[in-house]
């Protein structure tokens, strides 16, 4: 049976200005699960993430971790934040200190762990990420792939349990995204569970099973990435774009071709278009 990691129970938040940012969300996520949060500029996806490490007390509803509700004593806070580790989308937000090592030290070293302990976390989580070689190096002279991946290495050197990340891939060049989501199926292979925010459907096709859909507020829509990348209809009220295969599989039904629209990864669609040429 699939444990319960994280709940959202009629989770609404309004800004101090009066901005209704999340509606009634509702969502759970499983003990190792490759969640992936989707929705457009706005909807939401930052201030949810930053209620899942209880940085954000909801204005209404409440959060539950391994099946124990969220509470905002300091105490409990600090549990909270040793299970969620949570990188931010801007590096620049989360890297501060002079050297790559010391950055990567900062969150253990608060954990109240001795020296030698942090330095094994230090070294393994860069190992983890392929950073080590850069660890004397000041974090604002690596690139953003880089920058990106020394911001992961902090959180695993905090060994948590469930990492969030808010548009983990947004900005990298195409090896830095798959670097990205190397790292991240490594840690998921390990038991991690891994929930990503992103409008990018290509990306998110190679990496989560499962997707919530986050549209002004509301959580559009839940399921497998099968059920929601085909759903074109559901895509253009959440404002993505369908993945291409999705693409390709409706402009041939709409030529007259039978083919199965639910299918999206590119093995499975040449498949169908080979079963069209057979018959
Ligand atoms: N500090 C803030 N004060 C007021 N409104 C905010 C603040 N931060 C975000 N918002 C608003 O809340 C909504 C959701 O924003 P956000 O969570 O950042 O969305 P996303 O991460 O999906 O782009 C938007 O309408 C945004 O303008
Ligand atoms: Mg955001």
């Amino acid at each position: 049976m699939n444990e319960s990691h994280l709940s959202v129970k009629n989770l609404s938040y309004t800004y101090p200005d009066g901005t209704r940012a999340l509606k009634n969300v509702n969502m759970e996520i499983f003990k190792g699960e490759k969640v992936a949060i989707m929705g457009p500029n706005g909807a939401g996806k930052s201030t949810l993430f930053s209620h899942f490490n209880g940085l954000t007390e909801p204005t209404s509803g409440y959060l539950e971790l391994d099946g124990k509700k969220m509470e905002y004593d300091k105490k409990t806070l600090l549990e909270i934040r040793q299970k969620v580790g949570i990188v931010f989308q801007d590096p620049n937000d989360q890297l501060f200190a002079p050297t790559v090592k010391e950055d990567v030290a900062f969150g253990p070293m608060n954990l109240g762990l001795d020296y030698e302990e942090v330095e094994k976390r230090v070294n393994e989580a860069l190992e983890l990420v392929g950073m080590k070689k850069f660890k004397d190096k000041t974090p604002h002279h690596l690139s953003g792939g880089q920058q990106k991946r020394v911001a992961i290495a902090g959180i695993i050197a905090m060994r948590p349990e469930i990492m969030i990340l808010d548009e983990p891939t947004a900005g990298l060049d195409p090896q830095g995204v798959d670097q990205v989501l190397t790292i991240l199926n490594n840690l998921n292979k390990d038991g991690m569970s891994i929930v990503i925010s992103s409008h990018d459907i290509e990306m998110v096709n190679g990496f989560a099973e499962k997707i919530f859909v986050l549209y002004e507020g509301e959580l559009l829509a839940r399921g497998d990435k099968h059920e929601i990348f085909s759903n074109k209809e559901l895509l253009k009220k959440a404002h993505l774009k369908a993945p291409i295969t999705t693409e390709i599989l409706y402009k041939l039904k709409e030529k007259g071709f039978d083919v199965d629209t639910t299918k999206i990864n590119i093995d499975e669609v040449i498949d169908e278009i080979m079963k069209i040429k057979k018959s």
